[in-house]
């Protein structure tokens, strides 16, 4: 059973296809803490789903290396198998990474390489893109720059907003998140093999 630490910033909708698809007793794999970098909405799904969580509130710490110390040190309580940033509007120190690494994945709502970044939906938008899509990548010490494990186009309709944009894109994601996980629990993908350089 692999045990997963999830991290977000946001509402978790995401999160959520997971703690669904884990209450499946067939699925190998079980969330075991959520974490955040502030007082997230999405950490109301641990109460939901019974699930302790905890926030490391990054205006709390005199700087980024000092914030991934305490969130590493909270993480470490758990010990999971892998964690995912999905939603985690933060980027993490390289000591974090580095400490984590190879089992540390994201996902993203582009199809890295393109679109990088905290605005990887409006970007697409702006460019004019006829398309987009979705991934999910290993985090390595660049800005979603890490070995992609899936990914998936996702067309830009006329008239998209960035929010119906987005919502189309997380519904592939959340498909897509569940699946590597999946994946990564039975072997199918080795993290390791595709750890960055
Ligand atoms: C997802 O699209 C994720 O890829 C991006 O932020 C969004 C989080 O959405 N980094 P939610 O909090 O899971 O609803």
């Amino acid at each position: 059973m692999l045990s997963l630490l999830v991290l977000i910033s946001g509402g978790g909708s995401n999160l959520r296809s997971l703690l669904e698809a884990s209450e499946d007793a067939e699925y190998p794999a079980r969330v075991v803490a959520i974490g955040a970098d502030r007082d997230a909405d999405g950490l109301g799904l641990g109460e939901e789903f019974g699930i302790p969580t905890f926030a490391v509130n990054y205006g709390s710490y005199p700087d980024r290396a000092a914030w991934g110390d305490a969130l590493l040190e909270q993480i470490r309580i758990w010990q999971p198998d892998l964690v995912i940033l999905s939603g985690l509007m933060r980027l993490l120190p390289p000591r974090v990474v580095a400490a984590l690494s190879p089992n540390l994945i994201n996902t993203h709502p582009a199809y890295l390489p393109e679109f990088p970044g905290a605005h990887g939906v409006r970007d697409a938008l702006a460019a004019g893109a006829t398309q987009t899509g979705a991934s999910i990548i290993v985090v390595d010490g660049g800005v979603d720059a890490g070995p992609i494990i899936a990914q998936e186009r996702v067309a830009i309709e006329a008239g998209d907003s960035e929010a119906a944009l987005h919502e189309r894109i997380k519904l592939v994601e959340r498909r897509l998140l569940v699946q590597a996980v999946l994946d990564i629990a039975n072997g199918h993908v080795n993290l390791k093999e595709h750890s960055p350089a």
